[in-house]
């Protein structure tokens, strides 16, 4: 099976980190969601990869190579506008030939695996295996209706009115009769191609499309919230290791990464927190549920529930959580005694000050 994974598209609620970066390379728990999504994949034993990058960006082939140090193989596809994920498989269709294949999208996470499903999926073969689980406000995602025996009568892309509250995740599995149902329908309400709308064709085709519920944890990484809250669950999973400095000064609690050259100085990490390499805490308190980026300086610093991307300078602020920050900022004191805040912030940055 080889699998393609969708990372273009322009990430607008994820305003202003996308403005560096495209959002699957954004950090949760230390790694660019896109890496856990090949590593997923990896697990699954699927190398063959194809993936679907913006035509005008080099960063995520410039994050990844060629796949070899993840042990899998990339082939890099160029979409030159965000039409949909149903043209994202029209781009795939030399790449993928008549193999069947699953669908990832680069920005969902789902750190438990998806290995049951790909065996589901192994054992039926229908033309199209969907990935499905209940949500409060299903109208943000695909929506499915099936029958009691797991097979789809219908699914819409964000409906207002939701007929059932199972969304579909963004893994799906295809033999390549869904290659005739992407070249057979026409752009949506949203002006793209949407894979919902080549399922619906499939079912309408009278071809076997099936969804199963997933009970573990599933994340779409759409804005910070989510990054947030992805952090937070993958965090909890990691296994203490300490290959950077600590000194005798220093309390460290729960699960603590500390990558090789950081170092920490009479601080206190209350993990689950991830210290990326070459970054320096000094009498700073870290933690719970934060992951530091690389070579980052933080100075009698307080930060919990948050994630820095790499380079990051925190000096003498305490009290900061539910903060994602971006690379090379610098978060200081202003000049003693001035009693005012001063602030060099990018476009569509959010700033929320204590009240
Ligand atoms: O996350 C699950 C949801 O993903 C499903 O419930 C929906 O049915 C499905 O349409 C999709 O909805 P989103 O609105 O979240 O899709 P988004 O535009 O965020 O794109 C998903 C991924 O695909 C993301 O990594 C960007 C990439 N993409 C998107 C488009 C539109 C592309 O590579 N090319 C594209 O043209």
């Amino acid at each position: 099976m080889k699998a393609l994974v969708l990372s273009g598209g322009t990430g607008t609620r994820l305003r202003p980190f996308t403005y560096a970066m495209p959002k699957q390379l954004i950090p949760v728990a230390g790694k660019p969601v896109l890496r856990h999504v090949l590593e997923n994949l990896r697990e699954l034993g699927v190398t063959d990869i194809g993936i679907v990058v913006d035509a005008r960006d080099r960063r995520i082939a410039a994050a990844l190579g060629d796949g070899a140090d993840l042990g899998v193989r990339l082939t890099f596809l160029h979409q030159e506008q965000p039409l949909g994920l149903a043209h994202c498989v029209v781009l795939g269709r030399d790449f993928l030939g008549a193999e069947n294949f699953v669908l990832h999208l680069g920005d969902n996470v789902l750190p438990e695996g998806i290995g049951a499903l790909a065996a589901r999926f192994a054992a039926r073969r229908p033309a199209a295996q969907l990935v499905v689980q209940k949500v409060p406000d299903p109208r943000r995602f695909g929506v499915a209706e099936l029958d009691a025996d797991g097979a789809v009568l219908r699914v819409t892309e964000k409906p207002d009115r939701p007929r059932s509250d199972l969304a579909l995740v963004g893994v799906y599995f295809f033999t390549a009769e869904v290659h005739r149902a992407v070249a057979a329908i026409a752009p949506g309400r949203r002006g793209e191609l949407e894979i919902t709308d080549a399922v619906q064709w499939l079912i309408d085709a009278g071809a076997e499309v099936r969804a199963g519920e997933y009970g573990g944890y599933w994340r779409d990484i759409g804005c910070a919230e989510d990054v947030l809250a992805c952090n937070r669950r993958l965090l909890e999973g990691i296994r203490p290791a300490l290959a950077g400095g600590v000194d005798a000064a220093s309390r460290l609690t729960g699960p603590v990464v500390i990558e090789a050259g950081a170092r920490v100085t009479g601080s206190v990490i209350e993990g689950p927190v991830l210290i990326g390499a070459g970054t320096v805490v000094e009498d700073s308190h870290v933690g719970p549920y934060t992951a530091l980026g690389r070579d980052c300086v933080l100075r009698h610093a307080g930060i919990a529930d948050s994630v820095t991307l790499d380079g990051v300078t925190i000096d003498r602020v305490g009290g900061l959580t539910g903060s994602l920050i971006g690379r090379a900022a610098r978060i200081g004191r202003a000049r003693p005694g001035d009693g005012r805040h001063r602030l060099l912030v990018g476009d569509d940055t959010r700033i929320e000050v204590a009240a």
